[in-house]
């Protein structure tokens, strides 16, 4: 009924019996798979090139580093490369963020091109007229109006997505754990309790802000049963719905729920913008330090965030869903500056949260913050944290660094470091995925007790 009801719509935006982009199975090189990016331009749409862009293009790990990538396009792919996203002020961007010129068809009018990928979520939109090469350089870009995102209004995401499934036969790295269950009637109620975005996550509005909810595939059906809910933060610039869009994380949960790997769980995931106050009247008084920004102005902004959270977000989830209210099943995670706000939850609502994920957090505080010590704030060694970052992460340093901290003040964590990522999503969807499946509602502390002095006292290998 569903699939039923979104082919229709597709149609609908597509315009009549138009041709809508496509996953196609080939049992060929490179991949198993190709993708039929068609785009349908509207009536307004004079294009005279269109570029599909998005996602960054392949490097293997003999030509990746936090400077370098060869950028080979997905014609060129390999079972031993994975998609890294440059980060503008190193080395290559474009090396990664190339687009692909899409070809008119004359009879249709449509824009198409064929693409080769492999298995994961893809994110990608049309950029008419740009003619640098590099998507990002682009004036214009159009999401896929035969796919459009989830967002909780036109305009608040800037990619489609579109994911693909593994072929043993070609590729080496599954990650099918991010597509959705194949059996429709088991997944979760994000996608279909709302009718304004229905087949999407539901957007309300709290406190101005919109924030995303899913609700697990049993929710409702259980008398009195109260759930326990993870509270997920974007990053800079983002949205409450980059989560669902660009990490496809109800698909995630689905399948973590329906293997019994993840205990029914509520995901909330917030934003932070138009709060009254911005970053950057926060940002003036942060002055750059040797290696990382004082956090000084962040710490107050993120301090602000909380209140508001805690004023208006968490008594709001309290009254409206069947949520546990203890703490042993609240969680917060977040990325990037939303990996700092998670550290501003952590070091300022400790037992609030018993379960804390820390992804890729810019900026990070410095290794000697007070904000660290255990003995002035002991409840650090009793919840549960996992951190991370990516190999090619620009944090990967600071991620670490925080590691260190942990372990001088005798304070457990798990860690998980996403090999083939960057400061990108595929990144974040990897160790959200680790986090869900290994951690959370697991007994906390996370981690074997191991001290700074006892891990020094580990006896040297020599190579
Ligand atoms: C055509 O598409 C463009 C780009 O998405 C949009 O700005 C414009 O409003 C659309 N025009 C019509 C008539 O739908
Ligand atoms: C693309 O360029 C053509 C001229 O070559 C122009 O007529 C058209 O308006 C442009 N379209 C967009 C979306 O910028
Ligand atoms: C920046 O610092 C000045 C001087 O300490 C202070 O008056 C001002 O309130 C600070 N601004 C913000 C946004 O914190
Ligand atoms: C949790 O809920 C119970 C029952 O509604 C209530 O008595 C208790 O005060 C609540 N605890 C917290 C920490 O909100
Ligand atoms: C940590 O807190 C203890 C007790 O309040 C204090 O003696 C110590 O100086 C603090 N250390 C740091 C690095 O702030
Ligand atoms: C905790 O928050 C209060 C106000 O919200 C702030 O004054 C204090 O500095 C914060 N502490 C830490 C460790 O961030
Ligand atoms: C960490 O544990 C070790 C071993 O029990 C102890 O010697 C050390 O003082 C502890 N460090 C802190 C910061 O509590």
């Amino acid at each position: 009924m569903r699939g039923l009801a979104l082919l229709i719509e597709l149609a609908l935006v597509a315009g009549t019996l138009g041709k809508v982009t496509t996953v196609r199975k080939t049992g060929t090189k490179p991949t198993g798979y190709e993708v039929d990016f068609v785009f349908t331009p509207n009536s307004t749409t004079h294009a005279s090139s269109v570029l599909l862009g998005g996602f960054p293009f392949f490097s293997e790990s003999l030509h990746a580093s936090l400077s370098k990538t060869d950028g080979y396009s997905p014609y060129e792919w390999g079972s031993n490369m994975f998609s890294m996203r440059m980060t503008p002020d190193y080395g290559n961007e474009a090396g990664t963020l190339s687009g692909l010129e899409m070809k008119r068809n004359e009879k249709t009018g449509d824009w198409e091109v064929t693409v080769p990928l492999p298995s994961g979520t893809w994110l990608y939109a049309y950029y008419p007229n740009c003619t640098t090469g590099n998507w990002r350089n682009c004036d214009v870009a159009i999401v896929d109006p035969s796919n459009l995102p989830i967002e909780a209004f036109p305009g608040d995401q800037s990619l489609s997505a579109i994911q693909l499934p593994f072929d043993p036969t070609f590729q080496v790295n599954d990650y099918s754990w991010q597509l959705p269950l194949q059996d429709a009637s088991k997944e979760g109620m994000s996608a279909s309790i709302d009718t304004h975005h229905q087949g999407q996550p539901i957007h309300i509005q709290v406190n101005i802000h919109d924030v995303g909810i899913y609700l697990p595939n049993e929710y409702g059906k259980i008398r009195n049963k109260k759930y326990p809910v993870l509270y997920l933060s974007n990053g800079g610039q983002g949205s409450d719905s980059d989560w669902f869009q660009q990490a496809q994380i109800h698909n995630i949960v689905d399948r973590l729920i329906n293997t019994g790997e993840l205990e029914p769980t509520i995901l909330v995931t917030l934003n932070w913008y138009d709060l009254g106050f911005t970053l950057e009247e926060y940002q003036t008084n942060a002055t750059l330090q040797a290696e990382y920004l004082d956090v000084v102005g962040y710490a107050r902004f993120f301090n602000r965030v909380r209140e508001n959270l805690f004023s208006y977000l968490m008594p709001w989830v309290d009254e409206n869903y069947e949520v546990s209210n203890s703490s042993s099943h609240r969680a917060f995670g977040g990325l990037a500056l939303g990996g700092t706000l998670t550290y501003a939850m952590l070091f300022n609502a400790t037992d609030y949260f018993s379960s804390y994920c820390v992804m890729s957090p810019t900026p990070a505080p410095d290794g000697g913050d007070g904000q660290y010590n255990a003995s002035f704030n002991p409840d650090l060694r009793n919840v549960g944290i996992l951190t991370g970052a990516g190999f090619y992460d620009t944090t990967f340093d600071a991620a670490r660094n925080w590691e260190t901290t942990l372990a001088e003040q005798n304070v457990t964590y798990l860690s998980h470091y996403a090999m083939n990522g960057a400061h990108q999503w595929s990144t974040w969807q990897e160790i959200a995925y680790i986090y869900l499946r290994e951690a959370l509602w697991k007994p906390v502390p996370y981690g074997r007790k191991t001290s700074l002095k006892q891990f020094n006292s580990l006896p040297l290998i020599d190579f």
